[in-house]
C-alpha cells in the first residue's frame, strides 16, 4: 500500500509522462560460486531497457540520445567474497592485468549507466550473485534492479524488474557427482586439461555463451554435457533439466507457459538426446532457439523478426518483444511477484503490457501489437473503491463491442466472465491479480450469434452477475 502511494506520487508530479521498461535478457543466468576448480559460467548479467516519451496530441516516441539510465540492484552492493571469482578470473580468462574488485568481464560493475544499443539500453555484464548483503547464506534467484532514467540531470522515470541469478549449477546438489574433483578425475585424459587447478570447460569446449571457438575435437559444450548426460530420467520430466540448470530450489522457468500451460522444458527444446544431435546436425547452440512464431506453437501473427532471437527482436513500434511479454521463462505472467512488479505498477495487473494507455496518450484508433484493436481492460485513475462492483455494461444492447465497469476494493485474482443464456462459458475477459481500482474491460461480439447473454465477475469474496444483449 505505501509502495503504490509513493508511486503515484511520483508519476504525478512529472512534468512529462515518461514510461521506463526494463527486463533481463535470459530470465535466468547460472554462475558458478567457486572457481577454484571448474568454472561453467562467471557472474555476468544482462539487463535492457526501453524509454518512451508520451505526450498529449502525438504517439508514443521512444527515446535515447540526450537521456541516461542508471542501474543498481538494492541491497546487494559488492560481490568479492559472496564468490571466489576475483581470485581466479585472471588465470581463467586469460586477461591481461587482474580485474578490479567487483568489475565484471566488460568492465560493468553492480551499479552504472547502461549503454545505448539502437533503440534501447543495455548493460551487459553485470557480475552479481545471488546474494543480498544481509543475507551470504541463502540465495535469492529473483531480486530486483532498479533503474533511474533521467534527462539534463532531473529523473524522468523509473522501473524495478528482476536481475535473475543462480548458483545452483548443480553437479553436487543434485546427487550425481560426489565432488568437483571427482567429476574432473572422470574427465577423458586430454592434454592440457588442468586437472589440479581451475578450469574453463569453455577453454576446449566451444560456447557461444562466453564466445570460445573451442577446439573440433573437444566439440561443444553444450553438445558434450547434454550428449553425456542424455540417460538422466525421467526424459521428458523438467526434474532432468534441473538436475543442472537452476534448479530444485530456483525452479527458472516461472512464466505463463509453465504456470498456466504446464509446459516442461522438453516442450520447446527437446530432449537431452535431441539437443546433442540438432548440434551434430549444424544447430548453433545458444543462437539457433525455440520461437514463439513456429507454426506449432504461436504462428506468424506472433512470430520474431526473421533470423533473430526472442530477445533481439522488435515489434510493435519499434518495442523489443520482451518489453511487454518479459524475458525468455519468465514472459508474464510469472510465479514471482517480483516478475510481476513492472506490469502492475504500469497497468494496474499482472500480464503482457495490454493497455494501450500504459504508452498512448490518447486511445489508438489503428491496430496495436498483433494488430489488436481491442484495449482488453484499462484502469481507470487510482481512486480506491469502497466494495467491490459490477457496472451494468455499456453500450446495451450492443453491436458488436460493450465495456463493462467494475470496482475492485482489496489486492484479489479477478475473473471476467461471457456466458450465453444456455450457461455455456463464451470467452474470458478477464483473469488477472488485480490491485485496487476502477477497471473497464471491453467484450467484441463479433464472431457471435445475436442474443442474451450474461457476464460474471468473480473474484475471492465477490461475485455477481449481469445481463446484456448483442443484436446484429
Ligand atoms: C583441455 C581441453 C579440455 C577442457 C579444459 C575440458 N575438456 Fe572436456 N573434453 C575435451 C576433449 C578433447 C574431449 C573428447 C575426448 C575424447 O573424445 O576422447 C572432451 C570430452 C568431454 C566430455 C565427454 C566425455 C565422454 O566420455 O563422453 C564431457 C562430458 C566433458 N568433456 C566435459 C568437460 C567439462 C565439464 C569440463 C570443465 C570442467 C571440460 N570438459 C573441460 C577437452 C577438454
Ligand atoms: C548434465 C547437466 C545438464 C543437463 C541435465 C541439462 N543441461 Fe542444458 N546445458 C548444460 C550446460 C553446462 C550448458 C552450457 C553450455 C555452454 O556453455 O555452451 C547447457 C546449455 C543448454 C542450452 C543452451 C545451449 C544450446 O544448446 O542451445 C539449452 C537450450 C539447454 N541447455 C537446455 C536443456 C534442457 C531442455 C535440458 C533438459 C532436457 C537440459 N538442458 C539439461 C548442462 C545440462
Ligand atoms: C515455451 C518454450 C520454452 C520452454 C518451455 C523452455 N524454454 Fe528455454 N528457451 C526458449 C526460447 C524461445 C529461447 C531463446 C530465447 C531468445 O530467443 O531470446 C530459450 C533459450 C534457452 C537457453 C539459452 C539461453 C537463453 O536464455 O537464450 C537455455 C539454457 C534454456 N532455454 C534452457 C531451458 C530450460 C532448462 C528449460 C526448462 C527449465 C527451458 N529452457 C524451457 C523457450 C523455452
Ligand atoms: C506493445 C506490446 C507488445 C509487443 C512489443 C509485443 N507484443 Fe506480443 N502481445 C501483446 C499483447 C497485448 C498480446 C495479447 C495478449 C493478451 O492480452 O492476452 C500479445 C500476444 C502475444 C503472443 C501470444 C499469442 C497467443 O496465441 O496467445 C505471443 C506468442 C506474442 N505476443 C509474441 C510476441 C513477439 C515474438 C513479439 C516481438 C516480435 C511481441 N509479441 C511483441 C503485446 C506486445
Ligand atoms: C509499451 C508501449 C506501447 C503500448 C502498450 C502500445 N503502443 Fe502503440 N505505439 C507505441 C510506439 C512506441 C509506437 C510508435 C510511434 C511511432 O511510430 O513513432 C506506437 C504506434 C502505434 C500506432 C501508430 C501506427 C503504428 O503502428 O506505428 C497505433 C495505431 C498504435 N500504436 C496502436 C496501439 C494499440 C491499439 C495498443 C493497445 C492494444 C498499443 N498501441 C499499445 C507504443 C505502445
Amino acid at each position: 500500500m505505501i509502495i503504490l502511494m509513493i508511486v503515484f506520487i511520483n508519476v504525478n508530479v512529472l512534468a512529462q509522462q515518461y514510461v521506463l521498461l526494463g527486463w533481463n535478457d535470459l530470465g535466468m543466468h547460472c554462475s558458478n560460486k567457486d572457481f577454484s576448480k571448474i568454472a561453467i559460467l562467471p557472474p555476468y548479467n544482462n539487463v535492457y531497457a526501453q524509454l518512451i516519451l508520451k505526450q498529449t496530441g502525438h504517439l508514443p516516441q521512444i527515446v535515447t540520445t540526450g537521456y541516461t539510465i542508471e542501474y543498481s540492484i538494492p541491497g546487494n552492493t559488492y560481490s568479492v567474497g559472496k564468490t571466489n571469482f576475483w581470485t581466479y578470473a585472471q588465470a581463467l580468462f586469460g586477461l591481461p592485468n587482474p580485474l578490479p574488485p567487483n568489475i565484471g568481464l566488460t568492465g560493468k560493475g553492480l551499479t552504472g549507466n547502461m549503454d545505448i544499443s539502437g533503440n534501447n539500453f543495455k548493460a551487459v555484464g553485470i557480475p552479481n550473485t545471488p546474494f543480498i548483503d544481509s543475507d551470504l547464506i541463502n540465495e535469492r534467484p529473483f531480486q530486483l534492479f532498479h533503474l533511474i532514467a533521467k534527462s539534463g540531470g532531473n529523473t524522468v522515470a523509473f522501473t524495478d524488474n528482476v536481475i535473475p541469478v543462480s548458483n545452483e549449477v548443480n553437479c553436487l546438489q543434485s546427487g550425481c557427482h560426489s565432488s568437483e574433483q571427482n567429476i574432473k578425475n572422470e574427465h577423458p585424459d586430454v592434454p592440457g586439461f588442468k586437472l589440479n587447478s581451475a578450469e574453463l570447460c569453455a577453454r576446449c569446449h566451444a560456447s557461444n555463451a562466453l564466445g570460445t571457438q573451442g577446439d573440433s575435437v573437444a566439440k561443444s559444450f553444450s553438445f558434450r554435457m547434454h550428449e553425456h548426460h542424455h540417460d538422466i530420467q525421467p526424459v521428458n520430466g523438467i526434474e532432468t533439466c534441473y538436475k543442472c540448470h537452476p534448479g530444485t530450489n530456483t525452479q527458472c522457468f516461472r512464466d505463463v507457459m509453465r504456470m498456466q500451460g504446464n509446459m516442461v522444458c522438453q516442450n520447446c527444446h527437446g530432449t537431452m538426446q535431441t539437443i546433442a544431435n540438432s548440434i551434430e546436425n549444424g544447430r548453433r547452440p545458444w543462437l539457433d532457439e525455440p520461437r514463439c512464431g513456429a507454426t506449432t506453437c504461436h504462428g506468424s501473427t506472433y512470430s520474431e523478426e526473421p533470423g533473430k532471437l526472442y530477445r533481439e527482436s522488435r515489434g510493435h513500434g519499434g518495442l523489443l518483444c520482451s518489453s511487454c511479454h518479459g524475458s525468455p521463462h519468465a514472459v508474464y505472467p510469472s510465479r514471482e511477484a517480483n516478475d510481476n512488479a513492472q506490469s502492475i505498477r504500469l497497468q494496474g495487473h499482472t500480464g503482457v503490457i495490454n493497455d494501450c494507455m500504459v504508452c498512448h496518450s490518447s486511445p489508438p484508433t489503428g491496430a496495436g501489437p498483433h494488430g489488436i484493436l481491442y484495449i482488453g481492460i484499462i484502469k481507470l485513475g487510482n481512486e480506491v473503491p469502497e466494495e467491490f462492483k459490477l457496472h451494468q455494461n455499456y453500450p446495451n444492447p450492443f453491436n458488436p463491442i460493450t465495456k463493462i465497469k467494475f470496482d475492485v476494493a482489496k489486492s484479489s485474482n479477478v475473473k471476467l466472465v461471457v456466458f450465453d443464456f444456455l450457461g455455456r462459458e463464451v470467452e474470458v475477459i478477464v483473469n488477472n491479480d488485480l490491485s485496487p481500482g476502477m477497471y473497464e474491460a471491453e467484450w467484441n461480439g463479433a464472431g457471435f450469434a445475436s442474443g442474451v447473454y450474461i457476464y460474471k465477475l468473480i473474484s475471492d469474496d465477490y461475485t455477481r452477475s449481469g445481463k446484456m444483449i448483442l443484436v446484429k
